[in-house]
């Protein structure tokens, strides 16, 4: 399982230097958590595509970055992360009304599609279109902040797009990948591994002041070899 670090909980005076921190950790992966300060229910703002661009000039070409958009109006906006530098685009269903359209107007443009459920969210409504997508996200907490609790009731869902993508691998589709965003830490990491997730979303487990980024990453690799 891959883990990939949100930035929520970084000192955004300092963000240059914890994203160094971080590739020189051996993450090669982004997840930039995008909040509009008008969909997450706490109503705060983050950042756009303009970090997105300083970010992906930094880190050059090889760095994966992807936009998890906690926003109203993806459907409208997702280009600006798309010329901003984003490789994959993550969307909320609950926040779009016709996703066929916006997993095609992103392969248009060349960036892989993914599509992002709540905790209360059922998988029902994205399955028509699973096929399409090349990342689905479960989140594990409401969206808003960094360091809340892990909801664990999300294990059905995660087993269940587990199982409705690996026949799918079966059949000849694409090999959609399966992300957890929220509550991941060196304590419960192995356990999602276990349900069939392919990429971990980990911000305050990875990023805080207690210990170095490179310190929490062999944490947590760690307690996935056990
Ligand atoms: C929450 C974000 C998550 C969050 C993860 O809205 O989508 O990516 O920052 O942070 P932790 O790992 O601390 O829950
Ligand atoms: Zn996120």
């Amino acid at each position: 399982m891959k883990i990939t670090p949100s930035i929520l909980t970084a000192d955004f005076c300092r963000l240059g230097e914890t994203i160094d921190e971080a590739l020189d950790a051996g993450i090669g992966w982004l997840h930039m958590d995008v909040m509009d300060g008008n969909w997450v229910v706490n109503r705060t703002i983050t950042f756009g595509p303009a970090l997105i661009k300083s970010i992906r000039e930094r880190v050059g070409s090889d760095v994966f970055i992807d936009c998890h958009l906690m926003v109203t109006n993806a459907e409208e906006t997702w280009e600006q992360y798309a010329n901003a530098g984003a490789d994959l685009v993550i969307a909320h269903i609950e926040a779009v009304d016709d996703f066929p359209k916006l997993i095609s107007e992103l392969h248009g443009s060349g960036v892989q599609s993914g599509c992002v459920i709540n905790p209360d969210t059922p998988i029902d409504g994205l399955l028509p279109f699973l096929s399409e997508l090349d990342l689905v996200l479960v989140m594990s907490v409401v969206p808003g902040k960094g360091g809340q609790s892990f909801i664990p009731e999300v294990e059905g869902k995660v087993r269940a797009l587990r199982e409705a993508i690996d026949s799918q691998i079966e059949n000849g589709g694409r090999e959609t990948k399966l992300m957890i965003d929220g509550g991941i830490k060196d304590h419960n990491a192995a356990m999602v591994a276990e349900w069939g997730v392919d990429i971990a979303v980990v911000g305050s487990g990875l990023i805080n002041e207690k210990s170095t980024i490179a310190e929490n990453l062999v944490s947590i690799t760690n307690s996935l070899e056990i």
